[in-house]
């Protein structure tokens, strides 16, 4: 995907200052490549944006222009042979690519996460929805498993599942498409702001 060198900005006007105010996602440059046999196919070539707190970006362009790849260049999970040549990817200031795995792993539990497309399938089908949204919460904490319960419970309630005690042990089959999605936003957050 090429955007050209004129950066997509989802900063709000106004809101430059170095620090605190620091982009949540700021990608400069960055170039993805998989090498085939009938030569080098990039995938990304100089992607740049960024987006403030708080704001949305949304990516558009044609089937195959790099859309999926640069989000996953993003997470540091580029599928092999591919990988980034070149680029800067920062969380809040940090520059986050080129972390070894564990450390990323940890970035990607706590810090940035991706919704897929395929909720269906992200979804483990012989496991209650309620348990693996607790689990994914546990997963970043030492927590006992009432406490784990009572998180999971608070995240499909702020991601809109109908009745939350009630659904937190229904299968994933037994939701509707727009629920399945919406436990699978909750399952990656991070702590619940307390407004
Ligand atoms: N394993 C691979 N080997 C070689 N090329 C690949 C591989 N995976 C992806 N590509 C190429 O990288 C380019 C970017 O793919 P990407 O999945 O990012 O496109 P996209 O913009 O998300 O498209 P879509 O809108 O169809 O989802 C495509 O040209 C694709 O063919
Ligand atoms: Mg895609």
């Amino acid at each position: 995907m090429t955007v050209g060198s004129a950066p997509a900005d989802g900063t709000a006007p106004g809101a430059e200052a170095a620090g605190a105010t620091a982009d949540a996602l700021r990608v400069d440059d960055l170039h993805v490549a998989f090498p085939t046999r009938d030569g080098v196919i990039r995938a990304v070539a100089g992607v740049s944006y960024r987006i403030a707190r708080g704001r949305t970006l949304g990516i558009v362009g044609e089937s195959g222009s790099g859309k999926s790849m640069t989000a996953l260049a993003v997470l540091g999970l580029v599928p092999r042979p591919g990988r980034i040549l070149k680029g800067t990817v920062r969380v809040g200031g940090d520059v986050i690519n080129g972390l070894d795995e564990r450390a990323m792993s940890r970035v990607r539990g706590a810090r940035v996460a991706m919704i897929f497309q395929e909720p269906m399938t992200a979804l483990n089908p012989v496991l209650t929805v309620g348990a693996q949204v607790a689990e994914a919460w546990s997963l970043h904490r030492r927590a006992d498993t009432g406490k784990a319960r009572e998180a999971a419970l608070a995240l499909l309630a702020r991601v809109r599942i109908p009745e939350p005690s009630r659904r937190y042990g229904d299968y994933p089959h037994q939701m509707s498409g727009g629920m399945r999605q919406r436990a699978m936003i909750a399952m990656p957050s991070p702590d619940i702001p307390k407004s």
